[in-house]
């Protein structure tokens, strides 16, 4: 398969396991790129992207960036908070105004879950999501799939653990698909609040007790509490929730086994991990970011592979 199934990147759960095993093919060779003196390749040149974001972003936003520029696209960037959003033009007309001057795909992050679909029904050009609200951030899944896969191996069977504040976390519903599609078993661990009611319909375990769940995984993706998405209050205070769902040096020091650490960015720092497991050599952190370069060239290398198929 040379292919993607599809010509947009939605969400994980669109895509085949043969589709995450080409980008991950596809995103090794572009690895090997980016390590060599001469980075930028011209496999892009004529194609132009529009990276539009209506929501914050560090990690997502530069590393779809210096992935289009590494592939030698042209790049325009819109942010809405300086935009004529702020004047209420349409999610639509935005796009199609943006679309107008030639664009050829577009990188979108957005607040609303579903954005990506609805677009895709009113656009022609590629669609990559960077990120909809608490539904997807099917780049983050892959990135962290494939940076797994790089520390232990193959996935089949492996054990990972998605801790924190699942109920938030469009990083959670990402890596379940992308985990399960190639094999992997997953448990999530939480308090009750902060874990979807229906959570085990979608075949995952789920725990509320962290040091059963360090015992039992082979790697941990420890995720953020998201303050900005939550209007209730799901825990008594950070301090407590850090007592109970913190994961420390000590603790993992007295696991039987060496895991892995994970944790999509950004960190709050004292509160899901201590600084000191956040830059341990058990922390894979850094190895994430770097590899989303790589998985983002794949990608847009690849979708751009369908334009006209
Ligand atoms: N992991 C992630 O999506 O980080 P940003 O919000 O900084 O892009």
């Amino acid at each position: 398969m040379s292919q993607l199934s599809s010509k947009h990147l939605l969400g994980i759960c669109d895509i085949t396991e043969d589709d995450i095993n080409l980008i991950f093919k596809t995103a090794e060779n572009f690895k090997q790129v980016i390590n060599r003196p001469i980075k930028k390749v011209p496999s892009l040149r004529d194609i132009t992207i529009a990276n539009v974001f209506f929501e914050n972003s560090t990690r997502t936003k530069i590393s779809f960036e210096l992935a289009e520029k590494r592939l030698s696209a042209d790049v325009v960037n819109f942010s809405s908070s300086n935009s004529s959003v702020k004047k209420g033009e349409t999610l639509i007309d935005t796009v199609n105004n943006i679309l107008a001057m030639k664009v050829d795909m577009v990188v979108m992050r957005h607040p609303a879950p579903g954005a990506h679909q609805f677009l895709s029904r009113h656009i022609d050009a590629n669609i990559i999501n960077a990120g909809d609200g608490t539904h997807e951030h099917p780049t983050q899944a892959l990135l962290d799939a494939f940076s797994i896969r790089e520390s232990l191996g193959d996935l089949k069977d492996k054990k990972i653990a998605i801790i924190g504040d699942i109920l938030h976390s469009r990083v959670a519903l990402s890596n379940i698909y992308c985990l399960q599609k190639l094999g992997a078993k997953v448990t999530v661990c939480g308090p009750p609040t902060l874990l979807p009611r229906h959570i085990r319909s979608l075949g995952v375990e789920v725990s509320h007790n962290l040091q059963e769940t360090l015992e039992w995984c082979d790697c941990a993706n420890m995720l953020r509490i998201q303050l900005e998405r939550q209007e209730d209050k799901y825990f008594p205070s950070l301090r407590e929730y850090s007592l109970q769902y913190g994961v420390t040096m000590p603790m993992l020091q007295n696991l039987k086994k060496e895991i892995i650490l994970m944790h999509p960015g950004p960190i709050n720092r004292g509160v899901e991990i201590t600084s000191e497991v956040a830059d341990s050599e058990q922390s894979i952190i850094l190895n994430q970011v770097e590899n989303g370069v790589a998985i983002r060239m794949a990608i847009l290398y690849l979708l751009a592979g369908k334009q006209n198929s």
